[in-house]
């Protein structure tokens, strides 16, 4: 997909360091005109300081950063053609919802058939019409994430920087926004970094994840590579759940082999009676958990492992019982090899 694309921003080299804190380190990442890209990893690997570093609003203690070629790293936030969403939004509480939208352009003084024109159809992208003449101060979470993002938005950046900006709404809500950041992106078409340390967040919304641990680029791929293919263990127990096995259960290996193998959890079957798939154990359910649209095994197999195996509800055998004797396997397809 990427081979038609043009490539709009590249970091080389960049890191950062706070003191004796190293918050990034040596990072080369190139993003694509057009991308919806997730930045991803746990509190503290990062991800602010990288940001903000694309943005302006920090420089790097080392390493360059283009943007079509053109060498912005000392450039200041108010010159580069990026706009950020920060974290707590930063609205201006007494101005209403079309004077915080409208902002930005007043500052740089365009006409005001323009700007009306502009905040107009911000508005109408973002579905505050309704609103557009609330003071900020009276408006939901939801509605003020709104504001904080059409106020980006109506700058035109070439790309828009967001900082965990769902982090503050309830789960339906954050869904709900998470579906309007994808229709948004669609219809302007534009560049999206967003960071986030929810990986089913990045999942559902990035054509692109950059996986960050302590304050490296770990893995980048799009959704399925990193899920299906994770290069570390890292990467594949923070991204979904994992079963982690000695390799010599599955084949044949020298003593000192201390290396693993990973199946997910959906990825493997179970049956009372017997299963043709290339690797089989014997084993007994300890647990069964229903949840609804998912059923959860927990099931004992040899030398004290226990397997999380998941499946949906239509899959749901009432045979299986605590305590069934059971067998489980999978393909070797369905099995990633970490060193
Ligand atoms: N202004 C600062 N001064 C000192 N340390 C900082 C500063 N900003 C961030 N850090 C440190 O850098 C690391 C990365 O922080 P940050 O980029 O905010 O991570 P994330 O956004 O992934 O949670 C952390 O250890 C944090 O404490
Ligand atoms: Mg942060």
């Amino acid at each position: 997909m990427n081979l038609e694309k043009k490539s709009l921003l590249k970091i080389t080299n960049v890191s950062k360091n706070f003191g004796d804190t190293v918050a990034v380190k040596n990072i080369n990442y190139e993003i694509f005109s057009g991308d919806f890209v997730a930045i991803l990893g746990p509190s503290g690997c990062g991800k602010t300081t990288l940001l903000k570093m694309i943005g302006g609003f920090i420089e790097p203690s080392s390493g360059s950063i283009e943007i079509e070629n053109l060498d912005i790293t000392k450039m200041g936030p108010e010159k580069r053609p990026t706009n950020m969403v920060f974290q707590g939004y930063g609205l201006f509480p007494h101005m209403t919802v079309k004077q915080n939208i409208a902002y930005g352009l007043k500052i740089q003084k365009i006409n005001k058939n323009e700007i009306n024109e502009r905040t107009n159809e911000i508005i109408n992208l973002v579905k505050l019409s309704d609103l557009a003449d609330r003071n900020t101060e009276k408006l939901s979470g939801g509605q003020q994430q709104r504001v904080a993002l059409a106020r980006a938005l109506i700058m035109r950046p070439k790309v828009l920087l967001l900082d965990e900006p769902l982090a503050a709404l309830d789960l339906k809500l954050r869904h709900a926004m998470q579906d309007e950041l994808r229709r948004i992106h669609n219809q302007i078409g534009g560049t999206f970094v967003f960071v986030t340390h929810d990986q089913s967040e990045a999942l559902s919304l990035a054509d692109r994840i950059a996986v960050m641990n302590e304050g490296e680029i770990i893995q980048e791929g799009d959704g399925e590579e990193i899920y299906l293919k994770p290069k570390s263990f890292f990467v594949s127990n923070f991204i979904g759940e994992t079963n982690t096995l000695p390799r010599s259960f599955v084949e044949s290996t020298i003593d000192e082999d201390n290396s693993k193998i990973i199946v997910r959890p959906e990825a493997i079957k179970i049956s009372k009676d017997s299963i043709n798939t290339d690797i089989v154990f014997e084993g007994v359910i300890n647990e069964i958990y229903f949840l609804g649209s998912n059923i959860k095994y927990e099931v004992s197999i040899k030398d004290n492992h226990t397997l999380n195996i998941s499946k949906t509800s239509d899959d749901f055998d009432m045979n299986i019982k605590k305590l069934s004797k059971v067998k489980v396997g999978w393909n070797l397809s369905n099995q990633i090899s970490i060193q």
